[in-house]
C-alpha cells in the first residue's frame, strides 16, 4: 500500500479539516507508517472520518489485500484530537479545511504557536497561492503546498509546492513524505492551478471552443476524443461529472489568475448552461441528460450506404495517402492515381492543422468535391471526416459510405483548422509546452503528472511536453 523503501521523514501528521481530502490524507500516512492526529472543527466530523477510514482497512484485510494485525495497527495510529492545541507533537500538519485564504492563514497563524519551531506546514489547497498562505506566518519558510487530488488513494500523485520562501529542504523533504505514502510526487512552482490543474485547462476549453464553433456536437466531439484520442472519457462527460458549478468557476479562476491569458478563456457556453442549472450528472441534465443516474447518449448519424464511385487522394502527406489508398483498395472502389482527379472523382484530402477549405485551395483542387480525413490518430477506431461548405451532398455520402465500409464509425464535421482531435491535442501540447517553458515542473515531471493526475494516455503524454506531432 504505501512504499515501504522510501522511508517517511516525519514521525507525526497532523491533519486539520477530515473531509474527502482530509481523511484521504489521513489513511495513507497511518499505512506510511505515520502517527496521525486528526482536528476538525465540526463536532463528530473526526469520529466520522476515523470510521470511514476503518471501514476501508476491514474491507481491505477481508479481501486480504493487507493483515488483520496490519488493519488494527493503522487504526490504532488514528488519533483524535479534541482542540487544535492537540497538535502539538506533529512534525508536519496537513491542513485540508475550507478553500478560503483568510481561513487558512488564520489557521497557520495558530499553528505557528502550538507546533515546534521545526514542524512543517502543508496546505493541500488546490487554488490558492502557497505564497500567499505563507505570508501572514512568522516563519514562511516552513511553509508548503502538498496538493492531493480525489480520491487521495486512488489519485497516486501529489503535488508538491514550494512557495517563494520555503526552505529547499522543506521541499525535499515533504517530497519523501509523499513517496512514502506511495504517490508520485510532482514538484511544481506557485503558479495558478499548480501544474495538474494548469496542463487539464486545454482539454474542455477547446472543446468548448470547437462546440462553440458549431463544428460537431458534445457526442461527437466526446467519441472522438475516446476513440481515436484514446482518453477514458470525452471532454463533455468529465464536465458533466464534475458539475459546471466547479468546472465553470475553476476555468474562470485560472483564467483571470492568468491575467486573462487567451488560451484559457472560459466558453460563454458553460456560463449560460450554469445559470441554467444545466449543471451535468448531479442535475440529472448538462450536456447530456441522465435518466436514474445513466448517461443518454444520442445515437450516431446514420450512415448511407452509396455505390462506389472513383476516388483521388491528395498526396500531400505519403504515410496518409498510402494508408487512405488501402483502405480504398479493400472496399474495392476505384482508385484515380493522375496528378488531378476527374470531375466525377471524390477527393480524399489529409490536412493537418488546416481546414479542408484551404487545403483543397492550395491544391488547386475545387472544393466541391473535398472531403478531409484526419489521419493524425491513424484509421483503427472511428474516422474523422471534414467537409468544406460546398462539398456536394452526393461527394459527403460517398466518403462516409468508403470510410465506414467495414464498419468502423465515422464522423462528420464542419470544416475547422484541425477537425476535433488535431485541435485539441495541439492545446494539450502547448499548454504543456508552456508549462514546461515557464519552469512550472520538469518536462518529464509534466507527462507523468498528466497521466496520473488526468488520466490522458501515456502515448499522448510524449507530446505534450517535446515532440510536435506533423504540423501541431
Ligand atoms: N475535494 C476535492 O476534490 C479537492 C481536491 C484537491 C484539493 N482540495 C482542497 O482540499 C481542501 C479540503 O477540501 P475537501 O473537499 O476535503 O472539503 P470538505 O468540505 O470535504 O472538508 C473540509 C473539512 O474541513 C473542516 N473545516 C473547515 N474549516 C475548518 C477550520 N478552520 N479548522 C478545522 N476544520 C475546518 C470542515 O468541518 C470539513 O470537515 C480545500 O482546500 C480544497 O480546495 C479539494
Amino acid at each position: 500500500m504505501s512504499n515501504e523503501s522510501t522511508p517517511s521523514p516525519f514521525t507525526t501528521l497532523g491533519i486539520v479539516g477530515t473531509g474527502a481530502m482530509g481523511r484521504g490524507i489521513a489513511q495513507l500516512a497511518a499505512q506510511a507508517g505515520l502517527k496521525v492526529i486528526l482536528f476538525d472543527v465540526k463536532e463528530g466530523a473526526v469520529e466520522e472520518a476515523k470510521t470511514f477510514i476503518n471501514g476501508l482497512w476491514e474491507r481491505s484485510a477481508e479481501k486480504q489485500r493487507i493483515t488483520q494485525q496490519q488493519a488494527q495497527q493503522y487504526s490504532e495510529q488514528l488519533i483524535e484530537a479534541s482542540e487544535l492545541a492537540g497538535l502539538a507533537p506533529c512534525d508536519i500538519v496537513v491542513e485540508a479545511i475550507v478553500e478560503k485564504l483568510e481561513a487558512k492563514q488564520g489557521l497557520f497563524s495558530d499553528l505557528e504557536a502550538i507546533v515546534s519551531q521545526q514542524a512543517v506546514l502543508a496546505t493541500n489547497t488546490s487554488s490558492l497561492s502557497v505564497t500567499a498562505i505563507a505570508a501572514t506566518c512568522q516563519h514562511p519558510e516552513r511553509v508548503i503546498g502538498f496538493h492531493f487530488f480525489n480520491p487521495v488513494p486512488l489519485m497516486k500523485i501529489a503535488e508538491v509546492i514550494p512557495g517563494l520562501r520555503t526552505h529547499h529542504e522543506v521541499t525535499q523533504r515533504v517530497s519523501a513524505l509523499g513517496q512514502a505514502m506511495g504517490h508520485f510526487t510532482a514538484q511544481a512552482t506557485d503558479t495558478p492551478g499548480f501544474l495538474v490543474n494548469h496542463a487539464g485547462r486545454a482539454f474542455g476549453t477547446e472543446a468548448l471552443r470547437i462546440l462553440g464553433e458549431s463544428v460537431a456536437d458534445p457526442a461527437t466531439i466526446d467519441r472522438i476524443m475516446v476513440d481515436q484520442g484514446g482518453f477514458r472519457m470525452g471532454p463533455f462527460t468529465l464536465l458533466d461529472l464534475t458539475g459546471l458549478d466547479v468546472s465553470h468557476a475553476v476555468m474562470e479562476s485560472v483564467y483571470h489568475q492568468y491575467y486573462e491569458e487567451a488560451r484559457f478563456r472560459p466558453s460563454p457556453l458553460t456560463r449560460q448552461r450554469l445559470a441554467a442549472g444545466l449543471l451535468g450528472r448531479k442535475t440529472g441534465e448538462g450536456f447530456y441528460r441522465y435518466v436514474e443516474g445513466k448517461q443518454q447518449m444520442p445515437d450516431e448519424p446514420a450512415i448511407e450506404t452509396v455505390p462506389a464511385c472513383p476516388v483521388w487522394i491528395s498526396q500531400d502527406d505519403f504515410e496518409s495517402a498510402s494508408a487512405l489508398a488501402e483502405l480504398v483498395n479493400a472496399a474495392s472502389w476505384p482508385l484515380e492515381t493522375g496528378a488531378q482527379p476527374s470531375e466525377q472523382a471524390l477527393c480524399l484530402l489529409t490536412p493537418f492543422g488546416e481546414d479542408a477549405t484551404r487545403c483543397a485551395l492550395r491544391q488547386g483542387l475545387d472544393a466541391k468535391q473535398c472531403v478531409a480525413v484526419d489521419m493524425l490518430a491513424g484509421l483503427d477506431k472511428r474516422r474523422s471526416l471534414m467537409t468544406t461548405p460546398i462539398t456536394q451532398h452526393a461527394f459527403i455520402q460517398a466518403a462516409q459510405s468508403l470510410l465506414n465500409h467495414d464498419g468502423t464509425p465515422v464522423s462528420t464535421l464542419q470544416d475547422s483548422n484541425g477537425f476535433v482531435l488535431q485541435r485539441v491535442i495541439a492545446c494539450i501540447v502547448n499548454v504543456g509546452a508552456d508549462i514546461a517553458q515557464q519552469g512550472v515542473a520538469e518536462p518529464a515531471t509534466i507527462d507523468r503528472a498528466v497521466e496520473l493526475g488526468l488520466g490522458y494516455p501515456s502515448a499522448r503524454c510524449a507530446w505534450v511536453t517535446i515532440t510536435a506531432p506533423r504540423a501541431l
